[in-house]
């Protein structure tokens, strides 16, 4: 059995016990062994091992746990981004330029894109992404897209109610019975999860609740995007249907905080609904953050992921999602890191990942830099000195 030790680590975030929230370490090992860590402790302790990559005194980190992306597509939408900056505000309205894109192109180019993305997210330290379909929006499409996702992850996501597609605009309940019917039997053996755009110009409460508890019923975990272009019933349907996640929050009342706040585990480790905030969108929408203090404040469990998609938040980059969350949400360095990485394990109810602890997954990111406070401190650089992921350096 071949063993792994990365050393000489100044600044090791474990999520687990150390000091802090983030459970850190200083001058630290790991030791790893097939694929897993199999020993955390003091550097002057650490055991034998067959190989040893030395960390210089750098930090050393989970790697991050991206629970929202969108990399099933074809095209891009950089004249709809530049009509943004220009002022024209974001409606949705584009996914259906997508989806005739992405029906047009082969399986080839689409798994191309997924494989270019799903590359520049790992070279950005994300060692766990989870990949919706939700641009094909007929069955085939919807099939083929999650074929090609769960290639690249465990974590494969049903969304074949994203937008209500142009040939049926003007019978969205023949549309939902398509999504629940043919499209969810096709889809369900290639995904994990289920998930529904629930908001004004998509799907309706109702039309989110039937095509939810139908994915529910197939075997598949509930997310959902909710209370993204405005104040709605998404996230209060989320904590109905027992979501592991809401995603977006951007527009949230006192009752929604509230019904968050209500799915708290009963031993203090948070809430069993996560709030999964996409800085990444207002970013690139030119909106209003969501409010990150107030969701904290309330205990609930929030997580951050970049929403990677060629619409509303084209970034691949975790590090660039921390920035902002601690620049424009008033979340603490601490607080960033921690939804980025543990927090997006709650959101995808995975316990394997988003923590370096005996018996987790070996995903760790060794950055260039002493403290994980630099990934908010030098924004835009390229901090990821190397990233490892089940155990094997990339
Ligand atoms: O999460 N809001 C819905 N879906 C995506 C945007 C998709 C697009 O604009 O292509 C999102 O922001
Ligand atoms: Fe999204």
């Amino acid at each position: 059995m071949s063993a792994l030790l990365v050393d000489n680590i100044g600044e090791l975030v474990t999520n687990g016990v150390g000091e802090g929230p983030l459970g850190i370490r200083r001058e630290a090992a790991v030791l790893i062994e097939e694929g897993r860590v199999a020993w955390v402790g003091p550097a002057a302790y650490a055991p034998a091992a067959d190989r040893r990559i030395d960390a210089a005194g750098a930090a050393v980190l989970p790697g991050f746990v991206d629970s929202h992306a969108h990399l099933v597509f074809a095209g891009d939408r950089a004249a709809e981004f530049a009509a943004r900056m220009a002022g024209e505000p974001y409606t949705g309205g584009g996914i259906r330029t997508t989806v005739g894109a992405t029906r047009a192109a082969s399986d080839d180019e689409l798994r191309a894109t997924v494989r270019r993305l799903r590359g520049e997210a790992l070279r950005q330290g994300t060692t766990t992404i989870e990949i919706k379909s939700g641009y094909g929006l007929t069955v085939a499409d919807e099939a083929r897209s999650l074929r090609i996702a769960a290639e690249f992850t465990e974590d494969a996501t049903f969304l074949g109610a994203h937008v209500v597609p142009a040939e049926y605009a003007d019978r969205p309940d023949d549309y939902v019975g398509l999504v629940c019917g043919p499209m969810l039997a096709a889809a369900a053996p290639h995904a994990k999860w289920i998930d529904v755009f629930c908001e004004r110009g998509a799907f309706d409460v109702d039309h989110a609740r039937a095509i939810l508890a139908c994915g529910q019923a197939a075997g598949l975990g509930v997310r959902l995007h909710a209370n993204q272009l405005g104040p709605g019933p998404g996230v209060q349907l989320g904590v109905e249907l027992d979501a592991a996640s809401v995603d977006h929050c951007t527009h949230l009342s006192d009752a929604d905080i509230d019904a968050l706040a209500g799915t708290a585990h009963s031993d203090g480790s948070g809430t069993r609904t996560v709030a999964t905030l996409l800085p990444g969108a207002e970013f690139s929408t030119r909106s209003p953050y969501p409010d990150a203090r107030r969701l904290l404040d309330a205990g609930v469990t929030v997580a951050l992921a970049t929403d990677c998609n060629p619409g509303s938040s084209y970034t691949s980059s975790m590090p660039f999602c921390i920035a902002l969350a601690v620049r424009e949400m008033r979340m603490t360095p601490a607080e960033a890191l921690w939804a980025a990485t543990a927090g997006g394990a709650r959101a995808l109810r995975r316990d394997d990942v988003g923590v370096l602890t005996p018996g987790a997954r070996a995903d760790l990111v060794v950055l260039d830099a002493p403290s994980y406070l630099h990934l908010a401190y030098r924004p835009g650089v390229p901090l990821i000195h190397q990233v490892i992921r089940n155990g094997v350096p990339q």
